[in-house]
């Protein structure tokens, strides 16, 4: 049986458990009740504000109850209620704070090209059935922010089909889908054998569109492979090896911009490393093509920035943090553009390459992932 101990002060309690003891304030248990007065049974939504309780809220009584819960009469208003010690427990905050910045949730795995051997894939019927095979298949680009989908309709508009599976189109400047083709032409070598280096698309977009969906069409000439780099990985590598490089990258805003055609002029102010407040990794922003100057960084902290830009370059680069494919045609990509950059190999001889790109939204995806597990979840409890 768990035990409840009330501090004097009636400010917090600690809550022990065999797992251990977790202390909760007055006032979060009181926000965070779980009553129908406090939360609408119907969809769970918060009934009050912060404003209907007292400040000076207090602890008066708390016990377990004979069927488990912790029970708690508050002061000044007399407010009672119970709460789940399984839900007490999920939702401790009675933890030390991550000490390392860049630190990433236990959902996320960085990669480099050893993923090459189980490269995260599924096949598109069995996508489209729903079910364990989606919600793997969204639980890859969750862990390894991307993922392929094999033998889908070599067809015009079935990237559209894919974003369905898990979410809704972000339509851009470049319209609700865009076509990325190419004639390889063997007379004119010199427009051959390009590839671009890994980035993330539009940095210049603020929020910058958090998925990227590539299908392919038609995929004939030599070499074209797709190549994708884990963003967070290179980023926990220039840690590593340099951590003042990765604090510049990570507290200063680089700036990006785009003005390629007529009325556009997307601009943004973001750092090419992003954490969170508290250092958790949560984006990254990497493409040379729409690197504008950069304004944010003090005179004196310029050239060490610029060696750290080079840097992180570098490791992008380096052959060992990627993992290539080629997509045969009906095949496609998703990838979280938050986290991972994508880049085309050179190609050459002689062939067309005919991909369709769109963009969607990562949370969306998430969430459709998360209500497929807690789904999933309530099914195996009943
Ligand atoms: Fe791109």
């Amino acid at each position: 049986m768990p035990s409840v101990t009330v501090d004097p002060s009636g400010t917090f309690l600690t809550f022990g458990r065999s797992s251990g003891s977790l202390r909760f304030h007055a006032i979060w248990l009181r926000d965070n009740a779980q009553d129908e007065e406090t939360r609408a049974a119907s969809n769970g939504q918060r009934l009050v504000a912060l404003r209907d309780i007292p400040a000076d809220t207090k602890i008066e009584t708390a016990n377990m109850s004979a069927s488990g819960r912790l029970e708690i009469r508050f002061a000044p208003d007399g407010k009672e209620t119970s709460f789940d010690p399984d839900w007490l427990e999920a939702n401790a905050y009675d933890h030390m704070a991550p000490a390392e910045k860049g630190w990433l949730p236990p959902e996320i795995e960085t990669w480099d090209s050893g993923l090459m051997n189980g490269l995260p894939s599924s096949d598109f019927a069995a996508l489209q059935r729903g079910g364990p095979e989606l919600q793997e298949w969204l639980e890859q680009i969750v862990r390894y922010g991307f993922a392929k989908v094999e033998n889908a309709p070599a067809e015009a508009g079935t990237l559209f089909q894919i974003v369905d599976l898990f979410g809704y189109v972000r339509e851009t400047n470049y319209g609700r889908h865009f076509e990325v083709r190419t004639e390889v032409n063997p007379t004119n070598l010199a427009f051959t054998g390009l590839g671009l280096q890994a980035h993330t698309d539009n940095p210049y977009r603020d929020p910058v569109p958090t998925v990227q969906v590539l299908h392919c069409l038609e995929n004939s000439a030599a070499g074209g492979e797709n190549m994708v780099v884990d963003g967070f990985a290179a980023a926990l590598r220039l840690r590593e090896e340099n951590p003042d490089g990765f604090e510049l990258l990570a507290n200063h805003c680089a700036r990006f911009e785009y003005m390629g055609e007529a009325g556009v002029c997307l601009t943004s102010r973001r750092p090419m490393i992003e954490l969170a407040p508290d250092g958790a990794l949560i984006g990254i922003r990497f493409n040379n093509r729409s690197c504008a100057a950069v304004t944010d960084v003090p005179f004196e902290k310029m050239e060490a920035y610029y060696a750290a830009y080079r840097r992180f370059g570098e490791i992008i680069d380096n052959s060992a943090m990627e993992v290539t494919f080629k997509l045969a045609p009906g095949d496609a990509f998703v990838v979280d553009n938050t986290r991972v950059l994508h880049a085309r190999k050179g190609y050459s001889g002689k062939g067309n390459r005919w991909l369709q790109g769109c963009y969607a939204d990562m949370d969306g995806l998430r969430s459709t992932y998360d209500a497929m597990t807690q789904a999933r979840s309530l099914e195996a409890a009943e």
